[in-house]
């Protein structure tokens, strides 16, 4: 059997760093805040974390408007702080992931302050800057993804810049040579650091239509970003081009790996972003962000991105980050809540593909209320308070009582009002928490090759069942996962069953697997022998 490859059989943790652990108490996180907690993720069995924006950022976006790619914010640390972390981190066997942002740098980059000094300035076309229509109007009629027109215009030298998100993130022209030559160098600045790779932010919008022409209008009508098809503005061919070159550089490299949003959820553009090997090592598939609690959905979405992607590259598993509400609370029920977020758990550590958590969701923290008068996120604040990014930020609930033992002062962003019943201290010693089922699964996946590295195939099942089977040499593995909110019997085939676990405590294994009972909301997961 090849050697273990972290990347591919191992499972990422994502930390929202301003919301992980405070250690300096003026109630952001920092990375001394997250050494302080490496235990309780190797205690959980995790094999990377994905970090995202530590970078020197005016947190326009929270970091996703960088800066200085090659530093860290003050607020959470600074370089050495960084190179500790990761020492003690490996010392635990667990890599660090960063988040590469290449589509825009913040307007204080010092790039950007160059380029915007004059149509002259030698950093002038590192920014894709355009004259108004004869009209006075702006260049195109593309929109910001954060609401409104994508231009922004500068008096001083009578030209617009562009910005996909924010006017504090003006693009940059990946056109320009020297643009790609800068950010391959922030790639290897990292990489001769140590790190392990890279998530990379918003891929599909680095390369734009040469000719920047207007986008073709969509059906709905919609006004803004929604109403547009991206045909030039996203997903350009040119893409391709620009993957090959960031995998180049990582090819300089042992053993590291990149995984990239594509936040397009069609499997076959998603796939499309691996150039058959010779693009990124992973895309996120985020079409179960999307999916409502159904084992049909389910098993379409892991079918359609199985099929779409081309052959030896591996799939990847997604049900929150920072983006999107929690999915505890997205598939919440009054009753079966809970259970549910069991099963959830179970799916995400069992199918085919690297898993990415998100913090929190192994205690099953819920999206929190914001309040308006607390809303932060320019998504929340520009486009709607609804689709505000900060009640998935919340954060971190580490025990009872006052700060939740994220921060002794006031957190920036309001702490969940179940801190008190939901944290890591209360769910640590009991075996029947969702914390001890994560942990129980990972432990399970890192032991079981099927679980890990194995094939994926699907199993018939009744309504409302999602089952499969992988299986890796003589390592096999069956899943059964009730979506429904009554009993369900499923019949898996004349096995012996060796191991495994399910998800309602203390409720034994069966012996056999040719008729498996499952409670309301339970999964099981069975070891069983190579051959019937
Ligand atoms: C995607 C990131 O995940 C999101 O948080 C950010 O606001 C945008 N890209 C812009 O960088």
């Amino acid at each position: 059997m090849s050697e273990r490859l972290w990347w591919q059989d191992g499972v990422v943790y994502q930390i929202y760093p301003r919301s992980f652990m405070d250690s300096n108490s003026d109630g952001v996180g920092d990375l001394e805040g997250i050494r302080q907690r490496l235990d309780h993720l190797a205690w959980l069995g995790i094999d990377a974390v994905w970090l995202s924006p530590i970078s020197p950022s005016p947190m326009a976006d929270f970091g996703y408007d960088v800066a200085d790619y090659c530093d860290v914010e003050p607020l959470f640390g600074d370089l050495a702080g960084f190179d500790r972390l990761q020492d003690e981190a490996r010392q635990r066997g667990i890599r660090l992931i960063l988040d590469w942002v290449p589509n825009h740098t913040s307007d204080q980059h010092a790039w950007f302050q160059e380029s915007r000094s004059g149509r002259s300035s030698p950093k002038r076309d590192w920014y894709v800057w355009r004259n108004p229509k004869p009209d006075g109007s702006p260049p195109n009629n593309w929109q910001s993804v954060f609401g409104g027109g994508a231009w922004e215009w500068d008096e001083a030298s009578g030209q617009s810049y562009l910005h996909s998100f924010l006017k504090e993130q003006p693009d940059l022209d990946w056109r320009n040579p020297e643009v790609v030559e800068a950010m391959h160098d922030v790639l290897r600045f990292w990489l001769d650091r140590g790190v392990g790779g890279f998530r990379i932010d918003v891929i599909h919008k680095i390369a734009k239509d040469p000719e920047l022409r207007d986008n073709p209008l969509h059906e709905s009508g919609h006004p803004g970003y929604l109403g547009q098809r991206h045909v030039h503005d996203e997903n350009h061919p040119d893409t391709q081009e620009y993957l090959r070159g960031i995998r180049r550089v990582l090819n300089e490299y042992d053993a590291r790996m990149t995984v990239g949003e594509v936040f397009i959820v069609d499997p076959k553009v998603a796939a499309s972003y691996y150039v058959n090997g010779e693009g990124l090592h992973l895309a996120f598939n985020f079409a179960f962000l999307r999916a409502p609690w159904s084992a049909d959905t389910f098993r379409e979405e892991t079918e359609a991105f199985e099929a779409a992607l081309p052959g030896g590259c591996w799939p990847d598993l997604v049900l929150s980050n920072h983006d999107v509400p929690r999915h505890a609370s997205r598939y919440d029920d009054p009753v079966l809540g809970e259970a549910r977020a069991r099963v959830a758990a179970t799916m995400l550590l069992t199918l085919r593909g690297t898993p990415f958590l998100y913090y929190g969701e192994e205690i099953g923290m819920r999206n929190v209320a914001i309040p308006d008068d607390q809303i932060l996120d320019p998504v929340g604040i520009h486009i709607h308070p609804a689709v505000g990014r900060d009640g998935e930020r919340t954060p971190m609930q580490w025990s009872g009582g006052n700060g939740a033992g994220f921060s002794d002062e006031t957190p920036w962003l309001p702490i969940g009002p179940d801190s008190d019943e939901r944290n890591v201290e209360a769910q640590r010693d009991d075996p029947a928490s969702l914390l001890c089922l994560y942990r129980d699964l990972l432990a399970l996946r890192r032991t079981t090759p099927a679980l890990h590295r194995g094939d994926y195939r699907s199993l018939d099942a009744p309504e409302d069942v999602f089952a499969f089977e992988r299986r890796a040499d003589a390592s096999r593995v069956l899943v059964a996962l009730n979506f429904s909110g009554g009993e369900r019997r499923v019949k898996l085939g004349a096995s012996t069953v060796r191991g495994g676990l399910r998800t309602v405590h203390g409720t034994p294994l069966p012996e056999r697997t040719d008729e498996i009972h499952l409670a309301p909301s339970e999964a099981a997961v069975l070891v069983v022998d190579a051959l019937d």
